[in-house]
């Protein structure tokens, strides 16, 4: 038998629940048509009446905003676009005020083309101490470039410094957008440089880092050709040239002493995308805190998959004695009312979905929206600015519209200020039936479930029926009754088929649609229950 895994050292964030904002479609409070700080800062006790425990909030940092702000050209400003860096200030304590943490977006496998390390390789040329810093390489020809990746976002993943040149015949990598050049992680330069990034937020006081693309920092040795196509879709995950090399464990170690050595201890959250067993390894007890269950983002409303998921991940938590950390949305995938079918059964499943996932043992995120059920938009052709729409034909931009605050459509229901210019994306036609308005006014709205949910989640946490060290134990009952029993005394159910479910033995204490008549938990409905009397 193998050793037990080290466990880490217990925190609050194993079984805390952020909210994630995308300030640009969060509050707008300049009058813009694009969300930024002062917006969020006005509607700040919006998000602690929810009852979360922090914030994460993805890139304000300066960047010509080819990626939205995922192309960063300075990781320690705030762009004008979203205010200053006062405000930054002022927001972070205003939120420690509530007890809300703040966590932010750090960008380390790529930088914008308008980064001075950037401008600086390119001006420098080819052989000099700027180029190491990122992946120049001659390429076969002036035609061809030096390997067959591709990129994320469609197209190769290389370009060439200068066309026209024959005097500099070099190419540089980016699995990105071509304004999105990939450092290279195997420069240590690299690494005391996003050292330097670290320590300016942690001694700001943010409380945690959220780690972009964080799986594929380091490429294989010699940069060849990947197997086949060398397309990298689904998280990189096919081209393993890119992805999941064994090097980047040794940064998020680094990391790791880093955040240990603040006071509260920073936390890492990883966008690992990658198998249970292999995202795991990154959240040992010596790398990050958290990284979010990708795996269970993939799948569609099928309660034997989401019983195989949740128990492969079952087994890589205990393997590496990390806790899990569960989402359902973000910015980049497709909105889970429109996942789970669209309409209305999309939206019970969505709002079942979440309440499942707030039950679950572990850490959770939800994105901004998803409390107030919104559905996947379709954004007109023409509006669409998503770089992954222009290079790839796939667009992220129906899951980043404004939210909607108003019941009145004025102002992007009440996303801008009186006067302000239209919204960096049009807002969806009779969202006031959606808007936080109509959840607070209505009492079964989503919005009043997420608030139930974490009310009665602190409670019985505080009765030690939950505790953040739960695991979880998955099967599923009369062919479509997903179940998670946590610990020895609660489980969390979801009626996945077509019909009623009856429910393990014990006291529903919460659920996402009422019960039926006979106590049946009805079709793409969540329950919450008490197994034993407590
Ligand atoms: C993941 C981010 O969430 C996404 O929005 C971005 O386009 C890519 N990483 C590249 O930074």
């Amino acid at each position: 038998m193998s050793e037990p895994a080290p466990l880490h050292v217990p925190g609050w964030w194993q079984d805390a629940v952020i909210y994630q904002v995308y300030p640009r479609s969060f509050a707008d409070g300049d009058g813009d048509g694009v969300g930024d700080l002062s917006g969020l800062l006005t509607r700040l006790p919006y998000i602690a009446s929810l009852g979360v425990d922090g914030i994460w909030m993805t890139p304000f940092q300066p960047s010509p905003q080819v990626d939205q702000g995922y192309d960063v050209s300075d990781y320690c400003g705030v762009d004008p676009l979203f205010g200053t860096m006062a405000q930054f200030d002022a927001l972070l304590d205003a939120a420690h005020a509530r007890g809300l943490r703040i966590f932010l977006d750090v960008v380390p496998n790529h930088c914008s083309s308008e980064h001075p390390l950037f401008k600086a390789a390119v001006a420098a040329g080819p052989g000099s101490p700027e180029r190491a810093m990122f992946h120049f390489v001659d390429g076969v020809d002036g035609d061809t470039p030096p390997n067959n990746w591709q990129s994320v976002f469609g197209g190769r993943a290389w370009s060439r410094v200068d066309p026209g040149s024959d005097a500099d015949q070099q190419w540089y990598l980016h699995l990105f957008a071509p304004e999105q050049p990939d450092w290279n992680w195997r420069n240590p330069a690299v690494g005391d440089y996003f050292e330097g990034v670290l320590r300016f937020w942690f001694e700001k006081g943010v409380d945690g880092l959220r780690i972009d693309v964080a799986h594929a920092l380091f490429k294989a040795e010699g940069l060849t050709d990947s197997a086949g196509t060398g397309t990298v879709v689904d998280g990189l995950r096919s081209n393993p040239q890119v992805s999941d090399q064994e090097e980047v464990h040794e940064v998020y170690r680094r990391w790791r002493r880093v955040a240990a050595s603040y006071s509260p201890e920073r936390v890492l959250v990883g966008e690992v995308n990658l198998a249970p067993h292999r995202a795991a390894r990154y959240t040992r007890h010596d790398e990050m805190h958290q990284a979010f269950a990708f795996s269970f983002v993939k799948l569609g409303w099928d309660a034997a998959a989401w019983a195989a998921v949740g128990t492969e991940l079952e087994e890589a938590r205990r393997e590496h004695g990390a806790p899990l950390t569960w989402a359902l949305e973000n910015h980049d995938i497709v909105r889970s009312a429109t996942r789970f079918g669209g309409g209305e059964q999309g939206a019970l499943r969505a709002r079942a979905g979440l309440l499942a996932i707030l039950g679950l043992p572990g850490g959770a995120y939800i994105y901004q929206g998803q409390e107030l059920n919104l559905p996947e938009v379709d954004v007109p052709l023409e509006a669409r600015v998503d770089p992954m729409w222009t290079r790839g034909g796939v667009s992220r931009d129906g899951a980043r519209v404004p939210l909607p605050w108003t019941s009145a459509s004025e102002n992007a229901f009440g996303f801008s200020p009186p006067g302000s210019a239209s919204p960096w994306l049009p807002v969806a036609a009779g969202w006031g039936s959606r808007s936080v308005e109509a959840h607070q006014a209505g009492e079964d709205s989503t919005l009043q479930l997420l608030r139930a949910a974490l009310e009665l989640r602190k409670q019985l946490t505080e009765q030690e029926i939950l505790s953040p060290d739960d695991g979880g134990t998955w099967r599923v009952e009369d062919r479509s009754l997903l179940v998670c029993e946590r610990g020895d005394r609660f489980l969390v159910a979801v009626a996945m088929g077509d019909v009623p479910a009856r429910l393990p033995e014990g006291d529903v204490v919460l659920s996402s649609s009422p019960l039926t008549a006979e106590g049946l938990l009805p079709p793409d409905a969540a329950a919450w229950v008490l197994t034993q009397d407590s």
